[in-house]
C-alpha cells in the first residue's frame, strides 16, 4: 500500500482499542523473566561455548603479530579467532568504522581477537594472556584542536543551508547574541549489553543477537561473512534498549559467528561493558556556534547555527543545527556542519541524533536572548513561531502546534511563580524554573507485516519490526485488534524474526508510526481475502465483536477463516506528503531545580513535557517513552560525559561506574501531557512518533532552571558542580 493522499476516515479512527492505555502485552513475559534475550537462549541439548572478546590497546596503527600460545593451553580453551587469521573482511553497509578483520586498527577497543571457551571465566581469563604487538601511529584525538582542520562533510549529509541575507541582518539588529556552546560525547548505556549467540547449520547461520533493526544487520552480516543474504537467519525478540547503539551491526554478532565457525558449536559472546563506549559507537561532541539578530520587539531577523564534531575517516557530523532549520521563523538565516577527523571510536547516531545536542545549546541561546530582550522565555518563543518551514516558506507544516505546548505547559507549571534570576532561596537551596521547546522531526519508514486468521479466531501478526522496550508489540497489537475487531487478547503478535517481512524496525522514533502502518496495510489484505472468501461486498462489511457483518449476515473470524486460516501481507510505502509537508514533532519541558549554594549541587524538583506529536496510539507505552527521555535529558544535562584521553585516544571513563547515568534518586515527579490531536499527513495511523521528542530540549530546559535559580550561565555539557561553584554566590 501506498500512502500519497492525506488519511481520511479508517477503522482505527473507531478508537476502540487504538489510542487506549492498554498494558504491556509483553509485560508479564518481562517482570517474571520469561522474556528471553539475546545471551540468554539456551538450548539443554546444546553444548553453547563462550567466547570473550580481546580489544585493540592502541587506538589507531597496526596489529603486527598476535601470539595466543598461551591462550590455547589454558584451562577450558577450545579455540581463538584473531583479526590477523581472518584478512580483511568486507565492511557492511551501515558502520563507518569496520568490526573485525585484518591488522588496521582504526580505533581503541576494536575487536582484535576472541578466545572461546566452554565456560565464560574461562574465555575471560584465557584471553588476558593473550599478547599482542602493535605498531601504534599519532591519532586526531581532540575535537577542540582539530576544529580548524573541519571541512564542509558531504553533500548527501546536507551540510549548510541559507536563506536572505545573515549578514546584514545580523549586523543591523539592534538586540544580538553571539555564543559558543558544547555538548560533550556521549555513551548509549542502554541496560543489555550487546550480545549474540550464533550457531552454523551447513552454510547457514542462526544469530540470536539484540538488534533495532534485523534487516540491517542481516545484509552488513551477510556482507562480511561473505555468504548469501538469504543464508543467515537473525533473531532478536526481546532487546534491552537501545538508544541508537544497536542501529548497525556490532563485533559481537560478527566474532559470535567466526567463533562458532572456528569450533563447530554455537558460540556466545557479549561485550563486557567495559569495552562497550570505546568497541561500538557514541553520540559525537559538539561546539556550536550561536548568533540571533532581533527586532526590540522580539522578532527574530537573523539566526545563524554551525556545528563541529568529529568522526573517523567516512563518517558523517552530528547534525546538530537541523531544528535550526526549522523550529523558529526569520528572514535571514545560514546553518553549517563542520566535520574533524578524529581517531576515536565510531560516532553515530544515539537517541535523536541531531536535535537532541542541536536544542540543548539552541535553547539556551533562546533563553539569553529572551533576557537580552526582557522578555519572558515563552512569549519570546511564541512571538517567533512559525507555521511554514523558514528556509521555504512555501512548505507549510503539516501539523504544528508548539504554542499550545508552550501555553499549556506555562499554565500547567505555574510559570507565573517563576522567580527573578537569582533571588529564591529556600535553606540551602537557590530555586528556579526553566523552559525549552522540543522539536524532533517525524520520519516514516516503509514497513511490511504478515497478518494471519486461524481457525480459533485468533489473530497472528509476523514482522520482523522490533521492541527495544518501546511498546512495539503492543501498539501492534492494538492496531491488528481495531482492524480486525477483536479484543487484543485475541492478537498475538510476533517480532524480531529475519523470517518475518521487513519492517521499519526502531529507530528515529519512526517505528510506532510506520511500524503500525504496515500492519494496517496488512489488516486491509487480510479483510479483503475475508470478505472475498466470504463472496461479501467489502464496502458495507464491519470488522467488530470477533465477527464480519455485512447487511444481515454475521460470519464469526473464526468460521470465516476455516480450517486453512486466511493471510494478509503487505508493506506500507510512503508517497511525497513528507516533501510538501514539514512533519516534526512538538514540545514543551518544564523544570524546576534546587541548587545548593554551597556546593553547587543540582536537584531537579519537577518536571513537566507537554507533547504535541499526532495521535498517541497509547498513553501509558508513549508516557514512558517521554519519561524515559526526559531522564536521559537530566543525565545530559547534570552528568553524561565520556572523557576522551586526547593523548592515547580512548574514552577513560568506559564504563557505568564512571560513565554517569541518573538514577531513581535524581529523578523527581515527572508529568507528561499529551494533546489530543492527530496528523492525517504523517500516515493512516495520524500518529508520529514521541520516543525521541521526550529528550529534545529538556537539558536546555534544566541548564536554563539553574540559570534562573542561581545568575549562573553555563554553556558547556555536563553542567557538573564544578562549573557552577566559583561562581555561586558566596554564603560565608
Ligand atoms: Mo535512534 S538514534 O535512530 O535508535
Amino acid at each position: 500500500m501506498e500512502f500519497d493522499k492525506p488519511a481520511t476516515t479508517n477503522p482505527i479512527d473507531q478508537l476502540k482499542v487504538v489510542g487506549k492505555p492498554v498494558h504491556r502485552i509483553d509485560g508479564e513475559s518481562k517482570t517474571t523473566g520469561r522474556a528471553i534475550y539475546a545471551y540468554e537462549w539456551h538450548d539443554p541439548k546444546v553444548a553453547y561455548a563462550y567466547g570473550y572478546p580481546v580489544g585493540s590497546s592502541i587506538a589507531k596503527g597496526r596489529v603486527l603479530s598476535i601470539d595466543s600460545a598461551a591462550v590455547r593451553k589454558a584451562p577450558g580453551v577450545l579455540g581463538v579467532v584473531t583479526t590477523l587469521d581472518v584478512g580483511d573482511l568486507e565492511k557492511g553497509k551501515y558502520n563507518t568504522a569496520k568490526l573485525f578483520g585484518g591488522s588496521e586498527v582504526q580505533h581503541y577497543h576494536q575487536a582484535v581477537a576472541v578466545v572461546i571457551a566452554e565456560t565464560f571465566e574461562q574465555a575471560r581469563a584465557a584471553a588476558a594472556l593473550i599478547r599482542i604487538d602493535y605498531a601504534a601511529e599519532k591519532g586526531r584525538f581532540d575535537l577542540k584542536a582539530e576544529k580548524t582542520s573541519a571541512k564542509t562533510p558531504e553533500p548527501s549529509t546536507e551540510p549548510e543551508s541559507a536563506a536572505g541575507d545573515f549578514q546584514a541582518a545580523f549586523s543591523a539588529a539592534p538586540i544580538t547574541l553571539d555564543a559558543e556552546y558544547t555538548t560533550p560525547d556521549q555513551s548509549h548505556a542502554m541496560m543489555e549489553p550487546h550480545a549474540s549467540i550464533a550457531a552454523w547449520n551447513g552454510d547457514e547461520i542462526t544469530l540470536w543477537t539484540s538488534s533495532q533493526m534485523i534487516d540491517w544487520w542481516r545484509t552488513d552480516l551477510a556482507t562480511t561473512l561473505g555468504i548469501e543474504k538469504e543464508k543467515v537467519h537473525l533473531m532478536s525478540p526481546f532487546i534491552g534498549g537501545g538508544f541508537g547503539g544497536k542501529l548497525f551491526l556490532r563485533a559481537d554478532a560478527v566474532l559470535a559467528a567466526l567463533a562458532a565457525k572456528k569450533i563447530g558449536r554455537p558460540v556466545k559472546v557479549a561485550l563486557p561493558r567495559p569495552m562497550i563506549p570505546n568497541n561500538t559507537t557514541h553520540r559525537p561532541a559538539t561546539i556550536q556556534r550561536i548568533r540571533i539578530g532581533a527586532e526590540r520587539s522580539g522578532k527574530i531577523t537573523a539566526i545563524a547555527h554551525e556545528s563541529w564534531s568529529g568522526d573517523l575517516p567516512g563518517g558523517g557530523p552530528e547534525p546538530a543545527v537541523m531544528q535550526t532549520r526549522l523550529l523558529y521563523a526569520g528572514e535571514n538565516r545560514i546553518t553549517a556542519m563542520k566535520l574533524a577527523t578524529l581517531d576515536l571510536p565510531e560516532g553515530n547516531a544515539m537517541r535523536a541524533p541531531g536535535e537532541a545536542p542541536g536544542l540543548m545549546a539552541l535553547e539556551i541561546a533562546m533563553d539569553e536572548m529572551a533576557e537580552k530582550l526582557g522578555m519572558d522565555p515563552i512569549e519570546f518563543r511564541i512571538l517567533n513561531d512559525t507555521q511554514v518551514d523558514p528556509e521555504n516558506p512555501e512548505r507549510p507544516f503539516s501539523y504544528r502546534d508548539l504554542v499550545g505546548c508552550l501555553k499549556l505547559g506555562a499554565q500547567k507549571f505555574g510559570w507565573d511563580k517563576r522567580p527573578r534570576t537569582g533571588t529564591k532561596r529556600e535553606g540551602n537551596w537557590m530555586v528556579g524554573m526553566g523552559v525549552a521547546a522540543a522539536f524532533r522531526n517525524n520520519l516514516v519508514m516503509p514497513s511490511g507485516a504478515r497478518v494471519k486468521l486461524d481457525a480459533e479466531g485468533t489473530v497472528t501478526v509476523e514482522t520482523d519490526m522490533t521492541d527495544i522496550g518501546t511498546g512495539s508489540y503492543t501498539i501492534i497489537a492494538q492496531t491488528a485488534a481495531e482492524m480486525m475487531g477483536v479484543t487484543v487478547d485475541k492478537v498475538a503478535v510476533q517480532l524480531g524474526d529475519s523470517r518475518f517481512p521487513v519492517s521499519a524496525g526502531s529507530g528515529g522514533q519512526f517505528g510506532a508510526n510506520s511500524a503500525t502502518s504496515g500492519v494496517y496495510a496488512a489488516c486491509v489484505k487480510l479483510r479483503e481475502a475475508i470478505t472475498a472468501k466470504l463472496g461479501i461486498n467489502s464496502t458495507d462489511v464491519v470488522f467488530e465483536d470477533g465477527q464480519v457483518k455485512s447487511g444481515s449476515r454475521v460470519v464469526s473470524l473464526a468460521e470465516a477463516a476455516g480450517p486453512d486460516g486466511l493471510v494478509g501481507e503487505d508493506t506500507m510505502e510512503w508517497g511525497d506528503l513528507t516533501k510538501t509537508h514539514q512533519q516534526s514533532t512538538f514540545g514543551g519541558h518544564f523544570v524546576e531545580v534546587g541548587v545548593d549554594v554551597a556546593t553547587g549541587e543540582t536537584r531537579i524538583r519537577r518536571m513537566l513535557a507537554v507533547c504535541a506529536a499526532g495521535r498517541i496510539l497509547n498513553p501509558i507505552t508513549a508516557r514512558s517513552q517521554v519519561i524515559g527521555a526526559m531522564t536521559m535529558g537530566a543525565g545530559g544535562a547534570l552528568m553524561e560525559e565520556l572523557s576522551v584521553d586526547t593523548r592515547h585516544g580512548f574514552f577513560v571513563n568506559h564504563d557505568l561506574a564512571g560513565y554517569e547515568v541518573p538514577v531513581h534518586a535524581d529523578i523527581p515527579h515527572q508529568e507528561v501531557i499529551f494533546l489530543d490531536e492527530t496528523d492525517p499527513y504523517s500516515s493512516p495511523m495520524k500518529a508520529k512518533g514521541v520516543g525521541e521528542l521526550g529528550l529534545c530540549g529538556v537539558s536546555a530546559a534544566i541548564a536554563n532552571a539553574i540559570y534562573n535559580a542561581t545568575g549562573v550561565r553555563v554553556r558547556d555539557y555536563p553542567i557538573t558542580l564544578d562549573k557552577l561553584l566559583e561562581k555561586l554566590p558566596d554564603v560565608a
